[in-house]
């Protein structure tokens, strides 16, 4: 029996979780796949129950878990500055560390029928296939904080700091993803200015010998943020720290056409993976049905594939968004005028319907 952790959170992420349990929920009876999953509270409605953004009990589930679905966290209630107030957030980076997730994927897949609804050409998004492919547990994000005061006022800082480990284990998979994608690695940093970014360099470069039939380029963090609206074609493994990656990856999203299409996985060595959107917690459009399923239901089919080794099951989730998008369905998102615009539920039983139709022809 596999053990998937559910963990809705906060603003849309109930209803986007709902779409795709549904789609696991007929998986699991249509394959008699064995899957329990349990529910569990992260962020700020965490907060709002129990003072703490997630229980040490909710984190030991994640941990004995095959896999953890999350929604999003966050939201304007639980905003604050105010230093030693919980912040839904916490949560988030609690659990990439202590389940010690260190590798994010998120990959950026161009859909022919959304080209239209991309803010870029055409000509220059289609063939576009890109990894990005995030180091999750350190750097800026987990480096010392402090806010405090001196002779010239108040200050505060957060310290960039790498490990030589933590970039061999990210780059290593970088080499190895990039061997069965198109063998490219281009690693970004800031090594004209940032000591931990000439380490990250150093190290990438020691582990590249390892692999030396992967082409391997370096590109700064400012220019790679122009390149990737230039020409993203030439990208194929984009290789970089907690902070660049998280920066860089929304710019990736609007290359697909919207940030509600994107699906991430947070792995560590085994086969343990957290899932979730790339997208945040939106709490502006939260319980109105305009919240887009796609990135949460192509989190539930990365889940499969990562975690439970259901290739099969991920590959029919995969087709089914594809064709429900080439039929015209469209979330507020990303509609356009000639399109049929449908509600978070309606996407999510669409799919379903899709997949429907996938198994009985199979
Ligand atoms: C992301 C998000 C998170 C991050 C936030 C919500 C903490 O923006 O997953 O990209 O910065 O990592
Ligand atoms: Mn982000």
């Amino acid at each position: 029996m596999k053990n998937i952790m559910v963990l809705p959170g906060d603003g849309i992420g109930p209803e986007i979780i709902n779409e795709a349990i549904k789609i696991l929920d007929f998986l699991t009876l249509r394959y008699d796949l064995k899957i329990n999953y349990e529910y569990g509270d992260i962020g700020g409605i965490a907060i709002d129950k129990y003072g703490i953004p997630i229980k040490d009990e909710t984190i030991e589930k994640c941990k004995n878990s095959n896999a953890v679905l999350l929604g999003a966290v966050g939201g304007p209630k639980w905003d604050t500055t105010l230093p030693g107030k919980p912040r839904p957030e916490d949560a988030l980076l609690k659990v990439r560390k202590d389940l010690d997730l260190f590798a994010n994927l998120r990959p950026v897949k161009i859909y022919k029928s959304l080209i239209s609804s991309s803010t870029l050409k055409e000509e220059v998004l289609s063939g576009v296939d890109i990894l990005v492919l995030r180091e999750l547990t350190g750097g800026i994000y987990f480096g010392e904080k402090k806010r405090s005061s001196d002779e010239k006022g108040e200050y505060a800082y957060d310290i960039e700091k790498y490990y030589t480990y933590e970039v061999e284990r990210i780059a290593r998979l970088g080499f190895k993803t990039a061997k069965i994608r198109k063998g490219k690695v281009t690693s970004v940093d800031k090594a004209n200015i940032l000591e931990s970014s000439r380490l990250w360099r150093e190290i990438v470069n020691n582990v590249h010998k390892e692999y030396e039939d992967i082409e391997l380029n370096h590109m700064y963090v400012d220019n790679t943020s122009m390149q990737l609206i230039r020409n993203p074609k030439q990208f194929d493994v984009i290789l970089t720290s907690n902070m660049f990656g998280d920066i860089l990856s929304d710019e990736t999203a609007m290359i697909s056409g919207s940030i509600g299409l994107l699906p991430s996985a947070s792995l560590r060595e085994d086969s343990l993976g957290m899932y979730e959107p790339i997208h945040g917690s939106a709490p502006d459009i939260q319980g109105q049905g305009k919240a887009n399923p796609i990135a949460q239901i192509l989190s539930l089919a990365m889940l499969l594939r990562y975690s439970l080794n259901l290739a099969l099951q991920a590959d029919i989730i995969e087709k089914a968004v594809d064709t429900v998008l080439e039929k015209g369905y469209r979330t507020a998102d990303i509609y356009d005028d000639d399109k049929k615009l449908v509600s978070t539920n309606d996407m999510g039983n669409l799919i379903v319907n899709e997949i429907k139709i996938i198994c009985l022809n199979n």
